[in-house]
């Protein structure tokens, strides 16, 4: 095979070398290419640019394949748990045991967040969407650890803020639930797990004994899993593009919560249960809904449908859909919202429009039915999206860093108007 890719531009023949990475994807490196031809490549959306070189995550879209440092996400899913995953993508290895109870105590240490930060939330209305909380919160929270500010620290500096991140974020998600209902906040509990301590928080009450169900405990822990990291996606590639100026990490993961909020991103699975339950106040005309979503003249698009890389299957939503019958059995729920949605996965998978495209339902398709049936209100559900984000986002930070990657500054084509000189029309 080519070691090059022989490009011709013109009168100009240049060679340019090729990379193949471990699991056999190539790239042509253009790092010199404007250098020797004046060129740049315009690709509006980043869809043909290997922004990075990573060794975290590895998703074959026609294939439908994920894994986290090699290990497949079905395997993950069904057999690890969230803390150990957040070691493995932080640290490229599963834990040991002693690994991972220090691991683990550490951020169990950490998830206290400082009474003054309150003053800050306490300025909210009780109204305010969840994210634009969130991302204020964790830039809050950089003002409180000063050290973190500075982009030349040490390995266990960055070890220890990595580690206030994870402790304390669902802490802060938790007084965002709770003041979205009036309740007072809960302080966490040391004695409990990850999970268990952040459903504590969220739906404990001060008057009352409270420790959450197994299962919703299991369903709440596989879905951070399944959303763990997805390379190099937008929210993702907003921290390393942010934290490659050397701003710190609470500020490049708030961009990564800003990047995240958006309908396109991890805002579907907000927008997923009000579409459906649109559809079901609307008499549950699947149909109809599949119609418009084809309809150019209509902005309605199927959310928890289609996917920039997936072109098959989505792993995850395979996934979630099991898990989805398993928790509402389980629970003994019945929502009429999932009926509407395996109706809708139906129609449009036999849709042409659907089946040429390669539209299928992505992770957000069946999670917001979960979150759901635990008891999160939808304008919750992103903000569980960040939670389980948080380790790929800190993850790639981390080797961001590590790698000594340059500024991101990508470059731009000019189409505005050329040189004119100044009249003055507006100010006499
Ligand atoms: N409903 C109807 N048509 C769609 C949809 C949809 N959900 N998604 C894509 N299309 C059509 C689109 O109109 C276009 O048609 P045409 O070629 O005739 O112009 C074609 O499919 C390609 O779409 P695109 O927008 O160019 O594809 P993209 O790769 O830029 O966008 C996407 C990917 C996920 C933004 C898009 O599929 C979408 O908007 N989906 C709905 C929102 C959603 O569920 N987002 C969550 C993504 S998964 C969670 C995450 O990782 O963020």
């Amino acid at each position: 095979m080519s070691e090059t890719a022989h490009i011709k531009l013109g009168e100009q023949e240049i060679d340019l070398p090729v990379f193949t990475g471990s699991e056999g994807e190539q790239s042509i490196d253009i790092n010199k290419l404007r250098d020797l031809t004046g060129y740049v490549t315009l690709d509006s959306g980043f869809k043909n640019t290997g922004a990075t070189k990573s060794s975290i995550t590895f998703l074959d879209g026609e294939l439908g394949i994920l894994r986290y440092r090699g290990y497949p996400i079905e395997q993950l899913a069904e057999k690890s748990n969230f803390m150990e995953v957040t070691y493995l993508l932080l640290y490229g290895e599963l834990p040991t045991n002693e690994q991972y109870i220090e691991f683990t105590d550490r951020i169990t240490r950490h998830t206290l967040v400082h009474e003054d930060i309150k003053q800050f939330f306490d300025g909210f209305p009780s109204n305010a969407h969840p994210m634009g909380q969130l991302c204020s919160l964790m830039c809050t929270l950089s003002s409180f650890y000063p050290d973190a500010l500075n982009p030349h620290m040490s390995a266990n500096e960055v070890d220890m803020t990595i580690t206030r991140i994870l402790a304390k974020m669902p802490t802060l998600v938790s007084w965002i639930h709770k003041k979205s209902v009036g309740h007072p906040i809960m302080y966490p509990q040391n004695k409990f797990d990850y999970v268990t301590n952040f459903l504590y928080m969220v739906f404990g009450m001060r008057t009352e004994e409270y420790m959450p169900d197994p299962v919703v405990v299991d369903a709440l822990d596989k879905l951070l899993i399944l959303h763990a990291d997805h390379e190099q996606n937008c929210s993702t590639s907003t921290v390393r593009m942010v934290g490659s100026s050397q701003a710190n990490a609470y500020a490049s993961v708030a961009a990564g919560v800003a990047a995240l909020w958006g309908p396109l991103h991890g805002g579907a699975n907000q927008q997923v249960i009000e579409m459906l339950e649109v559809i079901k106040r609307d008499g549950g005309n699947v149909a109809k809904y599949v119609e418009k979503a084809k309809d150019k003249n209509d902005n309605f698009r199927l959310m928890g449908f289609g996917h920039r890389v997936y072109k098959n299957f989505d792993p995850r939503a395979k996934i979630i859909k099991e898990a989805c019958d398993n928790v509402l059995n389980k629970l003994g729920i019945h929502d009429p919202v999932l009926d509407i949605a395996k109706q809708l996965e139906e129609v449009a998978l036999r849709d042409n429009y659907f089946v040429e495209r390669k539209l299928y339902p992505n992770v957000d398709f069946y999670s917001g039915i979960i979150y759901r049936a635990i008891g999160f209100p939808t304008e919750m559900f992103t903000v569980l999206f960040a939670l389980g984000r948080l380790p790929g986002w800190l993850s790639q930070w981390k080797e961001m860093r590590e790698s000594g990657e340059p500024i991101g500054r990508p470059r731009q084509i000019y189409t505005g108007p050329t040189q004119r000189d100044y009249v003055n029309i507006a100010i006499r």
